[in-house]
């Protein structure tokens, strides 16, 4: 997904990787004499959950937010670098902070998050383009990096962690619509997709304390917000040892426990591994109507020897098996996917594999990139990336394509049906109009009635239908 710079704050849903959110709206009186920080962040909607995580620990240290990096003592860039361009954009922007810098001297920028971890202390030291670089697992060090920068010692810390999951930590929602939240479950990955970069900036894959998930989620119900998106490179894999019991919680288990919290919290989830989705999960999400039907499957490619190139552990056939058995168990689910053009190889006909099974599947929705060599992984080390290009573009245009028309026809067939929609607030073109989604997830426009607000469910019956929206009117019992 392409990155946009932040002259407006961009939507909670609409983070995706390599997009970018500007800084919190929290109400927090400025005070004479506060270090005020400002953060930005780019990447996986973790990395938009970190950066909730830093400013609980910033505020705990006496920080306090804004929403202006020229007003910020402390700057702070959570980055991302599944992909070279996100890098790319990262470094745009620090450059524009290094001349802010040269205007408001004692100015300190820190990077964070994946990009930190990945080229360590190469911002600060060669390229001197920072003064602080945290990696993912060391954010409760930062005010102490900090303190210590400012009395002129390194700022580095990117220790990898086994253990870190911040669990004791209530994140502050940034830019929050007040109705849905994102809640980390897990951190780090085991997997060793060739292509990818996250094992080796994020570390060990680690599961956190289910109490410490529940209180989180039910804090948020009590708050007011009605959706939690419970958050892992792998959610599937999720396996919490309870230390006294001995009970071990897996995942189906946990969504059952968070659906418990009420029926009125809608429980979403993301991304799930097609090689450890397990009916068990399919039936804990049938078992309750606030587990929504709305599955992200990511398949890679169609093709099975390109799926064993990139380590993905799964065939074309076993990825066809589990879309069956979401299928076979709920019928009415909604499956979405990620999809890579010209991994290292790919042919022509591999290539068709993928648009067939993306045709196969009907994926509501897809996100697609082209392949970007990661320096480090094992395709980079051990394949050539020889597709030229032009070719990806290419070939990824002609998925995008595909991916549209499905889109378009699968909304089409929504027409006339009658949806539960949360209302999340005003839609993006007007205020006479209210935005939400339904259990598929599909975003629904609708016209506004007094008397209804944010974080409510009402029924709306689709008249219209785009590749992106469904708009529709309000069915009053
Ligand atoms: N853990 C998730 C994905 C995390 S990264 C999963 O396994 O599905 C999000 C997506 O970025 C991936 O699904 C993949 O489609 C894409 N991606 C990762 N590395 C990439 C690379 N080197 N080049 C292009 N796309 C990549
Ligand atoms: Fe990367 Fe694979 Fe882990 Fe996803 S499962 S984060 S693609 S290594
Ligand atoms: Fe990017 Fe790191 Fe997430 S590489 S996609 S921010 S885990």
């Amino acid at each position: 997904m392409q990155t946009t710079i932040p002259t407006t704050r961009v939507p909670l849903e609409e983070h995706k990787q390599g997009e970018v959110y500007s800084n919190p709206d929290i109400a927090f009186a400025t005070e004479e004499g506060t270090r005020l920080f400002y953060i930005e962040s780019y990447g996986c909607q973790m990395n938009f959950n970190d950066s909730e995580i830093v400013a609980s620990i910033l505020g705990e240290a006496g920080f306090q937010s804004t929403r202006d990096a020229d007003q910020a003592d402390l700057i702070l860039i959570n980055t991302c670098s599944i992909r070279e361009k996100a890098e790319e954009t990262v470094r745009k922007r620090l450059r524009v902070f290094d001349k802010m810098k040269i205007q408001r001297p004692g100015t300190m920028v820190g990077v964070l998050g994946c990009m930190a971890e990945r080229l360590k202390t190469k911002l600060l030291d060669e390229e001197k383009l920072v003064d602080l670089v945290v990696g993912p697992d060391a954010y409760r060090d930062l005010p102490g990096l900090v303190a210590g920068a400012e009395e002129g010692n390194r700022g580095v810390n990117v220790f990898l962690s086994r253990e870190e999951t911040y669990a004791d930590i209530s994140p502050v929602r940034l830019d929050s619509n007040g109705v849905s939240a994102f809640i980390s479950i897990m951190r780090g990955c085991d997997n060793m997709c060739s292509f990818c970069v996250v094992p080796y900036t994020r570390g060990r894959e680690r599961s956190r304390d289910a109490f410490s998930i529940l209180a989180e989620a039910t804090t948020l119900f009590e708050q007011g917000y009605r959706e939690v998106t419970l958050l892992g490179q792998n959610v599937d894999s999720y396996k919490w040892l309870h230390p006294e019991s001995g009970d071990t919680v897996r995942f189906a288990d946990l969504l059952r426990m968070v659906a418990e919290i009420h029926p009125e919290l809608r429980v979403r989830f993301s991304t799930s591994h097609p090689k450890d989705m397990t009916d068990e999960v399919l039936h804990a999400m049938a078992g309750y109507e606030n587990i929504c039907n709305y599955i992200h499957l990511p398949v890679q490619s169609g093709n099975s020897r390109i799926l064993d190139l990139m380590n993905r552990t799964y065939d074309r056939e076993w990825y066809m098996d589990r879309i069956r058995a979401i299928r076979r168990i709920i019928p009415d689910c909604a499956i979405s996917s990620d999809v890579i053009t010209g991994f290292c190889s790919e042919t022509e006909a591999e290539h068709q594999d993928t648009l067939s099974i993306m045709e196969w599947a009907q994926y509501t929705m897809s996100y697609m990139f082209c392949y970007s060599e990661r320096p480090g992984t094992p395709a980079a080390k051990k394949l050539a990336d020889d597709v030229p290009e032009a070719t990806k573009k290419r070939r990824l245009e002609e998925i995008i394509h595909l991916q549209t028309q499905i889109a378009h026809n699968l909304n089409q067939q929504d027409i006339g049906k009658t949806f539960s929609v949360l209302i999340e607030g005003d839609s993006r073109r007007s205020e006479e109009e209210f935005k939400g989604r339904n259990s598929q997830n599909k975003m629904i426009v609708f016209p506004k009635k007094p008397g209804l607000k944010p974080g409510q469910y009402v029924n709306v019956r689709i008249t219209e239908a785009t590749s992106a929206t469904l708009r529709g009117e309000l069915i009053i019992d």
